[in-house]
């Protein structure tokens, strides 16, 4: 009996089924009533008393192989037909991909936290606007030259309804509404008519500033430039203001900052002068205060405007500002950690 046993402890070893129907069938030959391990267990009864200690033992092992086996091999399949529909509530949770801000949503967000710390507010107005608020108001009479410097979208054929070319419009808005002291920042989307490219977009972001009060100087406007760019471009950064024009403010200026990739050394990012445009700026005209309504003997106020597209373009040095129009998570998650 010792040798049948041996002999069906081997067979067990090599067990194997090709189905969870198969490994059913492995349990009704070995372990059901009639299997073969039970018959073992009846002839058991009939061998001499001596000999029973010694083959009980390994009956009982044999029976504990075969079980294990065939469960082993029933829980193989158990398995992966749970896995097929997804079922296996043992398994960690996949965790849902997390998104991450528009860098240009990251780049307005800090603007506004560096200038709500000057105590800027934030104001907002509408994209689709009217001659009046882009260029009456903002001192830019018809025919002016001035108003070629920003290639229009008109709407229809209504000369009176444009996409805004800037967020200066936002400052008409608001002197409308409010009386001084005014101090907040404009963020927003404007519209130009221009070619697609590397550096230009049609559609852009823009982030003005106003502040209008009493004794307001262009002292007042370099320190809150100046304030910004080290803020945002670090400690190190300078600027520089060399003198321009726009109708809305006199006198006016662009303001450079010392160049983001070279410090201010040269290179091509700066086309070798150590220094980049960010902005345009200036004192409000009174003459823009007068057609607001706002008193120009008592008030004085400076203004200030730059594209958001740039600023990102120097922070992150990325070359091509089509990149923040495509959608393209490859880039996008790159800014995962920013706020
Ligand atoms: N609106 C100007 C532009 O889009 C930028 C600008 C310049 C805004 C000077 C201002 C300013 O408020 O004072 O080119």
């Amino acid at each position: 009996m010792l040798d049948k046993i041996n002999q069906l402890v081997e067979e067990i070893k090599e067990l194997k089924a090709a189905s969870a129907e198969e490994a059913e069938q492995l349990r009704i030959k070995y372990l059901s009533k009639k299997g073969q391990v039970s018959q073992l267990f009846d002839e058991f009864k009939t061998i001499a008393n001596e000999q029973k200690r010694e083959v009980g033992k390994e009956l009982n092992i044999l029976k504990n192989k075969a079980q294990d086996k065939i469960n082993q091999i029933k829980e193989e399949f158990a398995a992966s037909a749970q896995s097929q529909v997804g079922l296996d509530l043992t398994l960690p949770g996949t965790s849902a991909p997390l998104g991450s801000r528009h860098p240009l949503s990251v780049v307005k967000n800090e603007i506004a936290d560096i200038f709500g710390r000057l105590g800027f507010t934030i104001a907002e107005g509408p994209e689709i606007e009217d001659d009046h608020h882009v260029f009456e108001a903002l001192n830019f009479p018809p025919e002016h030259p001035a108003r070629d410097m920003q290639d229009t979208f008109f709407i229809a054929t209504n000369p009176d309804v444009l996409l805004r070319t800037h967020t200066s419009s936002v400052q008409v808005r608001v002197m409308e509404k409010q009386q001084p002291p005014i101090r907040s920042i404009f963020p927003g989307r404007v519209f130009r008519n221009e070619a697609i490219s590397a550096r230009a977009h049609c559609i852009f972001h823009q982030v003005e500033g106003l502040f209008i009060d009493k004794n307001v100087s262009f002292a007042d406007l370099k320190q809150t430039l100046l304030y910004f760019s080290k803020e945002m471009f670090g400690q190190d950064t300078k600027i520089r203001l060399r003198p321009s024009y726009f109708p809305f403010t006199e006198p006016s200026a662009e303001m450079d900052i010392s160049c983001t990739l070279c410090g201010g050394k040269g290179c091509n990012v700066c086309k070798y002068t150590g220094w980049v445009e960010i902005l345009g700026c200036g004192m409000v005209d009174p003459a823009v205060l007068k057609s607001n309504n706002i008193d120009s003997e008592a008030y004085t106020g400076f203004a200030f405007g730059m594209g958001i597209e740039r600023i990102t373009m120097l922070k992150y040095q990325i070359k091509d500002i089509r990149l923040f129009f495509e959608n393209d998570v490859r880039f996008l998650e790159q800014f995962k950690s920013a706020h």
